[in-house]
């Protein structure tokens, strides 16, 4: 199957997420259709759609026949028989439960043509049990989308246990055609990889917190006027560039505090992840134009010059 053979898009759950995701299909073009549980969730989901669409034209995102127009594109649904039907690829986005994910896996597996691809919004289970009775194991990923869904760019994407990789790369070229930003994460753990990341930093914010080592506003702007500041722009690893840490001496980059080995090595190496060491000094200045910015707009709007 190709990009093009997806014609028509299926969401499963019009809750927080799913009208969100829904959105993000329909406004690129793609002719999407929303089942839940009730006609009268589903009137809630219509309403959040056409109030986040709004804020879009507000926001000079989109114009106001564009709005129209995606609301055009969207149908509701109470029959999954019919969203299945009519699906080349679906997005379950129901309660997190697995039960009722195994459940609902197992009759979209029963119910849709044989190529559709059936993607799960899961937090924190994992493919590997939320498809075990479904049969078509070579078309089942993950699309795992943050709040709220049609505003932040970033989708992490992983394959079920028995995805091929036409599958997986599909999703993402799916994705990326809805101006999405797939993450590629490439094996399988509950929370997979950005949950597991920031639930890391929100465990020692809470913990912090709780031994009062200070305010939950003071640890709110610890995070956001630090590197919470620079990480529209920067993660980790650039930081680790971009900080020149890969310059200092192998003892002051205390490689011997790290037990894991390829990490290590990688520290041993005195080289940035990314960056040409050429082209250091270029890096910096870069970034320190895109801070100065940011500064501006966020922090110094009323500064005289
Ligand atoms: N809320 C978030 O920030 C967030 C972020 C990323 C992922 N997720 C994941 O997305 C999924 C949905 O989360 P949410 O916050 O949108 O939940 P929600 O409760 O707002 O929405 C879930 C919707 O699914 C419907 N539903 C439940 N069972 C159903 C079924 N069998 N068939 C059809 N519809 C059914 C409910 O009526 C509800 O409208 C969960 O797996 C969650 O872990 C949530």
């Amino acid at each position: 199957m190709q990009l093009s053979d997806i014609k028509s898009v299926g969401v499963v759950g019009g809750g927080t997420m799913g009208f969100g995701i829904a959105i993000n299909f329909a406004l690129w073009g793609y002719p999407t259709i929303i089942s839940d549980l009730s006609d009268e969730v589903l009137a809630g989901t219509r309403a959040n759609i056409a109030h986040a669409l709004q804020l879009f034209v507000e926001g000079g995102l989109i114009t106001q026949p564009r709005a129209e127009e995606t609301i055009a594109r969207i149908t509701t649904t109470t029959d999954l028989a019919q969203l299945a039907a009519q699906s080349d690829f679906i997005t379950e986005v129901i309660v997190e439960r697995l039960p009722d994910k195994q459940d609902l896996f197992q009759q979209l597996d029963q119910l849709c043509p044989p190529h559709t691809i059936i993607a799960s919004n899961t937090s924190r289970l994992v493919l590997s049990d939320i498809g075990v009775h479904a049969r078509r194991q070579d078309k089942l990923v993950l699309t795992h989308y943050f709040a709220p869904p049609h505003i932040v760019p970033g989708v992490e994407v992983a394959k079920g246990p028995g995805a091929t990789d036409e599958t997986f790369e599909l999703t993402c070229e799916l994705l990326s055609s809805a101006r999405k930003i797939p993450i590629r994460v490439l094996g399988e753990k509950s929370g997979y990889l950005v949950n597991r990341i920031q639930h890391a930093m929100a465990r020692e914010a809470s913990q912090l917190w709780a031994e009062g080592m200070a305010s939950a506003e003071d640890i709110e702007l610890g995070i956001v006027s630090t590197f919470g500041f620079r990480m529209p722009h920067e993660g980790p690893f650039l930081h680790y560039d971009l900080a020149g840490i890969w310059k200092w001496p192998a003892d002051a980059r205390n490689p011997h505090a790290i037990e894991n080995e390829k990490l290590r090595e990688q520290m041993l190496k005195a080289q940035p992840w990314f960056l040409d060491p050429a082209n250091f000094e270029e890096a910096v200045e870069k970034r320190d134009r895109e801070y100065i910015r940011r500064l501006k707009e966020l922090y110094w709007k009323d500064t005289d010059q």
